[in-house]
């Protein structure tokens, strides 16, 4: 697939990422695009600024039983139960893809304890599985032993935060990023946490706890009851963390939440985040990252603005 020459023109659209060179801001969600091959059939998937993989287990999770997808006005509920491959087959089959393409791989991790995630971090650095790693803290589907007791999540615990981040950033050399959870009452207390764990950036927003029942059957939408809610529904509230966030580290952000145009991720941009993710709409246009890649370059020469970094923060009250 042939490369887009604009992406190399005057404009310089790339950004340091908490020491992660991305060449745009532009990544995609984890969850919402795999580990990057079914995509690459839409657009040439090197052109975005990394892929970011689903999130890793130590070993292959089914997920939940279905029905595990309910649309919502302007969103989507899900309880996908974080199904993947496993770290042994994303080693031996989906990175030699990603490589081979010659695409920038954020790998998202997700275990049970501080162990599991030094363990995966450790194998995507060995096996030069990825170049830098997001350890997702925060999802609500899964029932380990901490949710079905009803206790928090990690990433709803600044203390646990604290711990999970310091032993990651142990075991690796590569750019750390943790993935926090919007199911909190102010997100400043475990984004400080991330930073005081030894991170070198946050990725907000995962997904905010929802449901969805039928009136008529007077059942659950989904299988799992409750689910997490994605897409343009959530995008004020994802901005709104990142600019509340943005206001108190000094460690950058990845900006994820409804993003489905290049204005959109604008908006994150000058709420404060560095880089952005296109999640969820991704569903609905596959190419959906590189519409706002190419809108976010048209932005850039409308206003005859240089360097996209001088949009970080940019937000003018
Ligand atoms: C179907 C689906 C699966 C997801 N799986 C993961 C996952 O495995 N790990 C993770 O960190 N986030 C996961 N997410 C959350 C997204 O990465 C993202 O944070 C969230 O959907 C908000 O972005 P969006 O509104 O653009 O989709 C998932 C989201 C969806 C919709």
């Amino acid at each position: 697939m042939p490369r887009d020459a604009t992406d190399t023109d005057d404009m310089n659209l790339a950004v340091n990422m908490g020491g992660l060179p991305m060449k745009n801001p532009v990544t995609v969600a984890s969850g919402t695009f795999g580990y990057g091959q079914e995509y690459n059939q839409y657009f040439d998937i090197t052109r975005l600024g990394a892929v970011t993989t689903k999130s890793l287990s130590l070993k292959v999770r089914a997920g939940n039983k279905p029905p595990r997808l309910v649309e919502t006005p302007a969103g989507l509920l899900n309880a996908i139960g974080l199904q993947n491959v496993g770290i042994e087959t994303y080693l031996s089959e989906k990175a030699p893809f990603l490589r081979k393409q010659g695409a920038t791989i954020i790998g998202n991790i997700y275990g049970h304890s501080p162990d599991e995630y030094v363990e995966l971090a450790s194998r995507l650095e060995q096996e030069s599985a990825a170049d830098a790693i997001e350890a997702n803290l925060s999802c609500p589907n899964v029932h380990d032993a901490k949710t079905a007791s009803g206790a928090v999540l990690v990433s709803q615990d600044p203390d646990a935060i604290i711990e999970y981040t310091k032993a990651i950033r142990s075991a690796t050399t590569l750019p750390l990023f943790i993935k926090l959870s919007p199911n909190v009452a102010d997100i400043q207390e475990p984004a400080l946490a991330v930073q005081e764990g030894g991170a070198d950036g946050v990725c907000l927003i995962n997904t905010l706890l929802g449901m969805s029942i039928n009136p008529k059957t007077r059942r659950p939408r989904l299988s799992n009851i409750v689910g997490g809610l994605s897409g343009p529904a959530i995008r004020p509230v994802a901005v709104k963390m990142v600019w509340d966030a943005a206001r108190v580290l000094s460690i950058p952000i990845i900006g994820t939440g409804g993003i489905c145009t290049a204005n959109d991720a604008i908006e994150f941009l000058l709420a404060g985040a560095t880089a952005v993710s296109v999640g969820s709409m991704t569903f609905r246009q596959p190419d959906a990252p590189m519409q706002v890649l190419d809108g976010i370059k048209t932005y850039l020469k409308q206003h005859r603005i240089e360097r996209v970094e001088e949009l970080i923060g940019a937000m003018e009250v």
